[in-house]
């Protein structure tokens, strides 16, 4: 499992590249989660959502395989962390009310044995988060300057470790493994024309080499990307983005459910 090698190299700059939950989105999360006091954050990470679902007062328990992720959680203030594989969870079955899962899905080959695992250890509700750029998949624009940012890279005498795939998972693909019992659309609004270009750092710098190459050759080469692909400053930033948040009856995923979910 490449996860948590990965994810302990970009822990010490993961939350520069992520807006924590929006007021609104902790809202929806913890309307589907009603009436739950414990909850399982799966793939718990820094505590990006355990931290506001705790000051909700929920009781959080997070797991993740990253060890360096988890210890930011916990100087955050997240107590109960796990490290655990999410296809195996160490947990007894129905033993959190709640398991909610945030931005894990395009790491996973195949998100049914997962889901199904989620199912199993939740009583009520299993809620994934997932974010529209999920389902637009990572073509594009992105893609092209991911891959000049690592010829850069080399031509500086960084040569970059492969980067593990992102499996493309839809709702529609979601829906078959079973009926969702609710989906909830969050809108956050479009980035102002200065936050793109920031945005561009963030992205950069989480994701493509911040962690693996010194911040003297990263700002280089943001650098000579930015001067080959401007970023128009005056261009407004793109529609608002969704994320939707997709949840379950934990019955009707977890081993006793029939159906795909069970199926494997
Ligand atoms: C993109 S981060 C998301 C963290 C957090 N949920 C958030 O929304 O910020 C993905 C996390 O999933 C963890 N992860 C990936 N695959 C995993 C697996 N099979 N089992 C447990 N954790 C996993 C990684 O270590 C990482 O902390």
């Amino acid at each position: 499992m490449s996860g948590d090698v990965e994810f302990d190299r970009i822990a010490p700059i993961y939350d520069e590249t992520r807006q924590p939950p929006s007021p609104d989105e902790v809202d929806t999360l913890v309307e589907l989660i009603g009436g739950s006091r414990t909850v399982l954050d799966a793939g718990v990470g820094t505590g990006r959502f355990a931290v506001p679902l705790r000051s909700r007062r929920f009781d959080v328990v997070g797991a993740d395989l990253s060890l360096e992720m988890m210890r930011r959680a916990r100087a955050k203030g997240v107590p109960n962390l796990v490290r655990a594989d999410l296809h195996r969870l160490p947990f007894a079955d129905r033993s959190v009310d709640a398991a909610f899962m945030a931005h894990v899905l395009q790491l996973l080959p195949e998100p049914t044995p997962v889901l199904r695992e989620l199912g199993r250890v939740a009583r009520e509700t299993v809620v994934i988060a997932l974010p529209e750029w999920l389902e637009r998949g990572h073509e594009g624009p992105w893609r092209e300057r991911r891959e000049r940012y690592r010829e850069i890279a080399a031509e500086l005498g960084y040569p970059l470790p492969a980067r593990a795939p992102r499996y493309r998972h839809t709702l529609e693909e979601l829906s078959r493994i079973a009926p969702p019992k609710d989906v909830r659309r969050v809108l956050r609004p479009a980035a102002g024309p200065g936050e793109r270009r920031e945005a561009f750092g963030r992205w950069a710098s989480g994701w493509f080499g911040g962690a693996q190459v010194p911040p003297e050759v990263h700002a280089e080469i943001v650098r000579r990307l930015l001067a080959e692909r401007p970023i128009d400053p005056t261009r407004a930033g793109g529609p608002p983005r969704e994320s939707r948040f997709v949840s379950w009856a934990a019955r009707d995923l977890g081993p006793s459910a029939s159906g795909p979910a069970a199926s494997q």
